[in-house]
């Protein structure tokens, strides 16, 4: 085999989607001979996938930079890449070189394709770039042929996004909500699984808007009936929906799909139909908790997933007070939540009646109790059931188990050998934890 061109290290932070560009960036680098590395100590080119959907993803990809520097200039010919969402901010490729003067390259989220010729570039001239254009171009579909990663995968549909909740980030380094055709995703996803893949999870800030700007007769509910029929998957996932944009007749189709697993990730955010409008979220609580009913009524058995977000600019103690009344009411299974965190450039940001820390630490502490609580709860209820595991790979805390997850999205952790990843197998649950379930195999 040719020596390869050099040996890569791609760390990512935030979401599935910079997971998937993150992949995307791999399979662009290893087209161009790189090869990955696992040691950071090994790479002649490291890339920082960022996130700044909130402070502390930021910093921690500073601390990071701040352990690279080390490396940088024990090795000077090591390329630093930080690319993505913290690069894509107004001013912030600038603020990034003045904290971090040894990056060589700065990638914003729509010069991500760009990484290996810039990389060739920053090699040949030894001179540091930026490249961050502010407008998104149209959806690439001219990549290299995508390499499958075990039995999952993620498949965008839709790039960027819509709503400006008010608190968000998002749509201004991901730029508008653009859908991919349909024949594309169809064609990645049958390639996918001719690669072994049984499980997609479709990918969007907001799936269930789906081809809205295609013009096309096509919408979320039609593409997932087209993805049901691709022979070779057993699981189909998608996330995020927001409740707003949940019709009726989607609810139908989603529980007519046998594929499509009987989980639905529905961030609400706040309880409180004041914070709601402050959020520009679009809907009450009450249309909220119908639609959870209703959800409910068609897909038995369905478990629910949600974000929150506590201490938004004027948030009052009976404002907090609804938001653990609507999560009581609810039940989740699991919840995500966060402390708010005031991103430059966004309407909440400017908003009078910033909360001070400890209200909002606090307001945090009381929600995760509350949730913690019925989380457990619900695992409990499930102890005693045999149910269905697509086995991931062995267990990160103990090598003699392997992890997985239940169609409903729980984790579970059972003793098993990794000859068992990527397989479906039967798991009784035998112990319940917050976070997760314990079990033992059944059968295959
Ligand atoms: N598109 C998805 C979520 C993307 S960001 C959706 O609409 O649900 C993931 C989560 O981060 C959001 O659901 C929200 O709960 C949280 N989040 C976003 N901006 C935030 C901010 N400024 N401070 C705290 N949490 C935030
Ligand atoms: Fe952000 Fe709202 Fe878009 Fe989600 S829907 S990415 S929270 S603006
Ligand atoms: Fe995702 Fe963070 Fe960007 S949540 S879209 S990686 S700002």
């Amino acid at each position: 085999m040719q020596n390869p061109e050099g040996y890569f290290k791609i760390i990512t932070y935030g979401c599935q989607m910079n997971q998937r560009d993150s992949e995307m960036m791999a399979d662009l680098l290893e087209a161009a001979g790189y090869e990955p590395v696992a040691e950071l100590e090994a790479a002649d080119v490291i890339i920082l996938d960022t996130c700044c959907v909130r402070e502390k993803a930021e910093n921690k990809v500073y601390g990071q930079l701040g352990q690279l520097e080390r490396l940088k200039s024990a090795r000077p010919e090591l390329i630093i890449t930080v690319a993505g969402c913290m690069v894509q901010q107004p001013g912030a490729a600038e603020k990034i070189r003045r904290q971090a003067p040894y990056v060589d390259l700065l990638l914003g989220t729509h010069n991500l394709t760009e990484l290996p010729q810039l990389i060739a570039e920053v090699r040949e001239t030894r001179q540091s770039r930026v490249a961050v254009q502010e407008e998104a171009g149209p959806v690439r579909e001219d990549l290299p042929r995508r390499r499958a990663r075990g039995s999952q995968a993620f498949v965008t549909i839709t790039y960027g996004c819509n709503n400006y909740c008010s608190y968000c980030i998002v749509p201004y380094v991901r730029g508008p909500e653009r859908s991919r055709q349909p024949e594309d995703i169809l064609e990645e996803i049958m390639e996918l699984a001719a690669q072994g893949v049984t499980e997609v999870t479709l990918l969007g800030q907001n799936v269930n808007s789906y081809g809205r700007d295609l013009g096309k007769d096509i919408d979320f509910a039609g593409l997932l009936k087209k993805v049901n029929e691709v022979e070779q998957l057993r699981r189909i996932r998608y996330m995020t929906s927001h409740p707003r944009d949940f019709t009726p007749e989607l609810i139908k189709t989603l529980a007519g799909l046998e594929k499509v697993c009987e989980h639905v990730h529905l961030p609400v955010q706040a309880g409180s139909n004041r914070i709601l409008e402050l959020m520009n979220r679009g809907y009450s609580r009450e249309y909220y908790l119908e639609l959870v009913a209703s959800l409910r009524r068609y897909i038995p058995g369905v478990s629910l997933t949600t974000d929150l977000i506590v201490g938004f600019p004027g948030e009052k103690e009976e404002d907090f007070a609804a938001t653990l009344d609507l999560v009581a009411k609810v039940q989740y299974d699991n919840a995500f939540t966060f402390m708010y965190s005031p991103r430059k450039g966004t309407v909440a940001a400017s908003l009078p009646d910033q909360l001070p820390l400890e209200i909002k630490k606090e307001r945090l502490k009381r929600l995760m109790e509350l949730q913690n609580q019925i989380s457990l709860t619900k695992n409990e209820a499930l102890v005693g059931e045999e149910i269905e595991v697509l086995v991931e790979g062995p267990s990160k805390t103990d090598p003699t188990k392997v992890s997985g997850r239940t169609r409903t999205n729980k984790l579970v952790i059972f003793p098993g050998g990794p000859e068992l990843t990527g397989r479906y197998v039967k798991v009784k649950l035998t112990k319940a934890q917050t976070w997760l379930l314990k079990g033992e195999l059944v059968g295959g």
